[in-house]
């Protein structure tokens, strides 16, 4: 299980000329109420993002499982103890059942009580049904994760992705690549104009979740792979259901 941390938050700016880098931004404090930091017990401690979808339920990537999660919602600097944050136990990790490494991977997180809607926490909207992402189309990633190959973050970070062609994953990851379970994301050409947020963080398009930050290769640059929510609406919401029958005491 390898902690898939890669956390590179490039951005190329529109306004400047291609080949001009910067680094992603950070976010206005709050500005992303969805987004939960995952503090997670492995044997080695590690981190990842994930979004709010239900008050009771976050979905990350499959490969942030660990003995324990804790969820923090409402947060923009993880170090600090802000006002806004809440931080409740994972209940229950409930990982998609056709979980393998760089396949399907998608967790529910079911928490222990429900989050409070605030202004600093808030729901992300799922796929419509049907709904797919195009190449071409662009959409942001946000997460805590690396701001380069060797300097972390503990505030929010967001960059800009362009959604790739599915040929331009499967040269670069082959048979790892699976078109109808994933996306593939983040412009070639443009060197690190791309990110990767935390493991387990939205891809937003048009103010829904199509992506989860999934995998890419271990030096950062793009195009890089996330799953394709749209290919486990039937799970989530047959999971969210079921599991919302059997609330925690
Ligand atoms: C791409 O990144 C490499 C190192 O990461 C850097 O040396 C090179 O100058 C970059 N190329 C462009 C076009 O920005
Ligand atoms: C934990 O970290 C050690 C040392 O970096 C590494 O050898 C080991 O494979 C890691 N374990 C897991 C489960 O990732
Ligand atoms: C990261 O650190 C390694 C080892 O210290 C160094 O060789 C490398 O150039 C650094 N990379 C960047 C992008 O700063
Ligand atoms: C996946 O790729 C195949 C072969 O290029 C194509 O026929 C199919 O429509 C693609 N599926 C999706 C969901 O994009």
């Amino acid at each position: 299980m390898r902690p898939l941390l890669l956390l590179m938050a490039f951005l190329l700016d529109p306004r400047t000329q291609a080949g001009e880098i910067i680094e992603g931004h950070e976010v206005k404090p709050h500005s992303r109420p969805y987004m939960a930091f995952l503090r997670i017990k492995t044997v080695n401690r590690t981190r990842c993002g994930g979004f709010l979808v239900h008050e009771n339920f976050v979905l990350t990537a499959a490969h942030c499982q660990g003995s324990f999660i804790t969820v923090i919602l409402g947060a923009h600097n993880i170090r600090k103890h802000e006002k806004t944050q809440q931080v409740i136990p994972v209940e229950r990790i409930i990982p998609y059942p056709g979980y393998r490494p760089k396949v399907n991977d998608i967790m529910l997180l079911q928490l222990r009580r429900k989050a409070k809607l605030t202004a600093a926490v808030g729901l992300l909207k799922l796929p419509r049904r049907g709904q797919q992402v195009k190449p071409g189309m662009v959409c942001s990633v946000a997460g805590w994760g690396r701001v380069d190959l060797n300097t972390t973050t503990d505030k929010l970070h967001e960059v800009q992705l362009e959604i790739q062609e599915d040929r331009q994953c499967r040269a670069r990851y082959r048979s790892s690549f699976r078109n109808d379970t994933q996306i593939c994301v983040g412009d070639p050409k443009k060197n690190q104009s791309t990110f990767s947020g935390d493991s387990g963080g939205p891809l937003v398009c048009d103010k829904r979740a199509q992506g989860i930050v999934a995998f890419g290769k271990k030096d950062g640059k793009p195009p890089r792979v996330e799953t394709k929510i749209s290919s486990f609406l039937p799970w989530i919401e047959k999971t969210m259901k079921r599991f919302q029958l059997h609330r925690p005491d």
